[in-house]
């Protein structure tokens, strides 16, 4: 077996078994830490040369070339290989021995007062914090946009609005689409609370306990944005509170993608034929040569269950752990990263769908005219203006409503004569058996009226700003 740097080697006779190292390697994954190892790495170092723990000139030398190495990671003139994944176990052994080979001997003095157990808590935390702004808030604001985007030109057109997956009432189709954009807001505002600009510093827990020399640790906190250093050093390198609530906000993020996918996928259906997707956000078939498949929408709601999974998996591997560092906790960083990307991947897909596609108005009012859409409004028409209690005029409706189904009508059919003739207290109703008119009855804060919906727009464009 090819010889390998371990940064654990001393007490061994022997190397790992090829399938040991199989499981346990995870330069693959967490390579991704890579810059954010480094900085924490030299606020450590500064430190530990301030606190004369090391001397001055090595903590110089250390974080001139991890300052160096944190450059090439980033801008891409060092990228970690293959055979580097062959030959160091974690991005942390690869950053010490890099650092080592590259000013000798002073190198070895990085990992003085620090372990692994508190170095990957403090990077791990830092990529989270960083993946917030470029990864996620850039990407939600556009699907707010082009949510936004399609509602300035919906007000008007008026759909039923389903409960139980049946037409219930008539609603403003920018009412709906808005709805949206109220749970990607709070997904935004959810996914920051998890940033660690509120959190504590693990560094200095060392790997459990705390480390026997004066170290800084409000100094190192300070320089990495953290809000002061942990209370608990057991605490600190044995929890991943912090990365099952960041999947929890991912894991929500995808459910509400994936509610809009499938309301994609209802409206682009032949039953509704509400929404036509443009032909760069479709697919075609193999074998049906007139179809327009919604795949980017139902590859959307397929993948929230993966992200939802990495949420269940790392509560999982928590649930039974004995204090303090255990292996298991490796795991955590896999289900973040592929949450993350699957959620990063899922809000362009449903950005771009809805920003590319065109709502059919015409569908619209021919949705309308099943599914007795003004019952409750005709109900409502006999509590307001015939006195009738509530109860009483559900009842008249109801009773309605049978004798339409049994006439193979819909509500949308029949005039106020038709309806005085069968009720008498019907008469006077033409006014309340308009759509547009029941819509922009609902005056209120967070009803549907076309008022209330101008003022939710506007509401919205002074919020992205
Ligand atoms: N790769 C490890 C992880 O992600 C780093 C910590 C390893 N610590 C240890 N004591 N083996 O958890």
């Amino acid at each position: 077996m090819k010889k390998r740097k371990a940064v654990w080697g001393g007490r061994f006779k022997s190397g790992p078994t090829e399938s040991l190292r199989a499981i346990g390697d995870s330069l693959r994954i967490d390579r991704r830490l890579a810059p954010f190892d480094i900085r924490a790495s030299i606020a450590h170092a500064r430190m530990l040369g301030k606190r004369r723990i090391i001397p001055k000139r090595d903590a110089d030398a250390i974080v001139r070339e991890l300052t160096r190495m944190f450059d090439d990671v980033l801008f891409g003139r060092r990228v970690i290989t293959r055979e580097d994944a062959d030959a160091h176990e974690d991005v942390h052994s690869w950053i010490e021995h890099t650092l080592t080979e590259r000013i000798g001997a002073a190198g070895k003095k990085v990992h003085t007062a620090r372990s692994r157990n508190d170095q990957v808590a403090t990077a791990f935390r830092l990529w989270i914090d960083d993946s917030l702004g470029d990864g996620l808030f850039k990407r939600l604001v556009p699907l707010v946009h082009a949510l936004l985007r399609q509602a300035a030109t919906s007000i008007d057109v008026v759909v039923p609005a389903y409960t139980h997956l049946q037409r219930g009432q008539p609603v403003s189709l920018a009412h709906h689409l808005l709805a949206y954009a109220e749970m990607f807001d709070r997904d935004a505002r959810r996914l920051a609370a998890c940033a660690v600009r509120n959190g504590r510093s693990p560094l200095g827990s060392g790997a459990a306990t705390g480390v026997p020399h004066r170290i800084d640790r409000a100094a190192t906190a300070k320089e990495l944005g953290f809000a002061g250093p942990s209370a608990n050093s057991m605490d600190a390198v044995s929890d991943r509170d912090f990365a099952a609530e960041f999947l929890f906000a991912l894991s929500l993020t995808a459910v509400h993608l994936s509610r809009l996918a499938e309301d994609v996928c209802l409206w682009s259906s032949s039953e509704w034929n509400l929404l036509e997707l443009g032909d760069s956000v479709s697919t075609g078939s193999s074998i049906m040569p007139q179809k327009r498949n919604p795949d980017g929408a139902e590859l959307t709601r397929g993948k929230t269950g993966r992200v939802i999974g990495h949420l269940v998996g790392l509560l999982t591997t928590l649930k039974g752990l004995p204090m303090t560092y255990n292996r298991d906790l490796q795991e955590d960083k896999e289900a973040v990263f592929d949450a993350y990307d699957t959620v990063v991947m899922c809000l362009r897909v449903m950005t771009d769908t809805i920003g590319e596609s065109r709502f059919r108005p015409e569908a619209a009012e021919r949705l309308l005219k099943k599914g007795h859409l003004l019952a409750t409004e005709l109900a409502d028409f006999l509590v307001a203006e015939k006195g009738v209690a509530f109860r009483d005029a559900h009842e008249i409706v109801g009773k309605l409503v049978r004798r339409l189904d049994d006439e193979k009508l819909d509500l949308s059919d029949v005039d106020e004569t038709w309806l005085a003739k069968f009720d008498a207290r019907f008469k006077g109703c033409a006014k309340w058996l308009d759509f547009r008119r029941a819509v922009d009855r609902r005056d209120h804060v967070g009803g549907t009226a076309t008022r209330q919906v101008k003022k939710q727009l506007a509401a919205w464009k002074k919020r992205l700003k």
